[in-house]
């Protein structure tokens, strides 16, 4: 009885997964990126409900990345828009170039009527053109101002973009995947939150960091490999450290080792090149001061 059941579950499970699969195209990671079994389940929520995915996690940890391995994966184009201090919502859809037009209204060689012309779209007004489903990153959106997520709910929940000066609307022809960064340097509305589906990408634990080195540098030795690991983590766990080394720097600095030759004898003693993993002069300190204690991080 028990027995049955048990492969009863399996098969609803295994019927389950083949029915999503038919149901929508689902992320699973891809060869140049590592992506957990959360993130890939944040992903494909976000692709099933079509809400935008809203990613947090430390620098370094992937989060731009991931937007370009969705679009290759799921081979749909890709349309980035990287936030600025000064940047408005309205500008994702499009800007209107006025200076251009004035400066050609001064040579009689275009007709300046033609506004369409002046007309330069952003990555979600391009993302709402685009004749086939897309990508659409909008990374860092904490830098811009207070009003900026909230400015672009309306566009976000209603996939339609006006345009003023030429009278045109434009409904989305097929409902892009929006995958939004942000470093936390500011707080979201909740209005904003509501919308979004939520994922932190977690700091890699040591499993999942093999991998991801693995990608960038394939030749690595297992056992070299295992050696920087461990110092790198030791090193995160320096209490007191102001900024913690990312993904992105250890793999900077494994290419560096790489190429300048590691002596695996001395790492024991030294960790080279450390300015790769260490950006402050008051860590740099602390861990050369615990280097020369201890002659080894532990
Ligand atoms: N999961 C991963 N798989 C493969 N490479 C990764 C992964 N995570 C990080 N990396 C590496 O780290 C680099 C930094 O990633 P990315 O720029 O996406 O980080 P980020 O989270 O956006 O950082 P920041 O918050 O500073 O913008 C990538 O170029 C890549 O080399
Ligand atoms: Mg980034």
């Amino acid at each position: 009885m028990k027995r049955s059941l048990k492969e009863f579950i399996l098969k609803m499970t295994e019927k389950l997964n083949e029915e999503k699969v038919l149901s929508f195209q689902q992320f699973e990671g891809s060869d140049d990126y590592i992506a957990s079994q959360e993130l890939q389940e944040a992903v494909n929520v976000a692709l099933l409900l079509q809400k935008p995915l809203l990613l947090k996690g430390e620098p370094g940890t992937g989060k731009t990345l991931l937007a370009k391995a969705v679009a290759n994966a799921l081979n749909r184009p890709l349309f980035t828009w990287h936030v600025k201090s000064t940047s408005k919502a309205q500008e994702g859809l499009y800007t209107y170039d006025a200076l251009q037009r004035l400066y050609d209204s001064r040579f009689n060689d275009k007709n300046v009527s033609d506004l369409k012309q002046y007309i330069k779209y952003g990555g979600l007004g391009k993302a709402f053109l685009c004749e086939q489903a897309s990508v659409v990153l909008i990374d860092e959106i904490d830098k811009a101002d207070i009003d900026f997520p909230n400015d672009l709910l309306h566009e976000l929940d209603a996939m339609t973009m006006s345009i003023y000066e030429t009278g045109e609307t434009f409904e989305a022809k097929h409902r892009p995947l929006i995958i939004i960064t942000s470093n936390n340097e500011k707080e979201l509305p909740d209005a904003f939150l509501r919308r979004c589906v939520f994922h932190f990408i977690a700091f890699p634990d040591v499993q999942q960091m093999l991998k991801i080195v693995k990608v960038h540098h394939p030749k690595i030795e297992d056992l070299l490999l295992d050696q920087l690991l461990s110092k790198f983590y030791a090193l995160r766990n320096v209490p007191q450290l102001r900024k913690l080394p990312s993904t992105s720097e250890l793999i900077d600095w494994i290419g560096v080792l790489i190429k300048a030759g590691i002596d695996p004898q001395k790492l024991a003693q030294k960790l080279p090149f450390l300015g790769t993993l260490l950006k402050k002069e008051q860590d740099l300190q602390l861990v050369e001061q615990l280097m020369r204690k201890k002659s080894d991080l532990r």
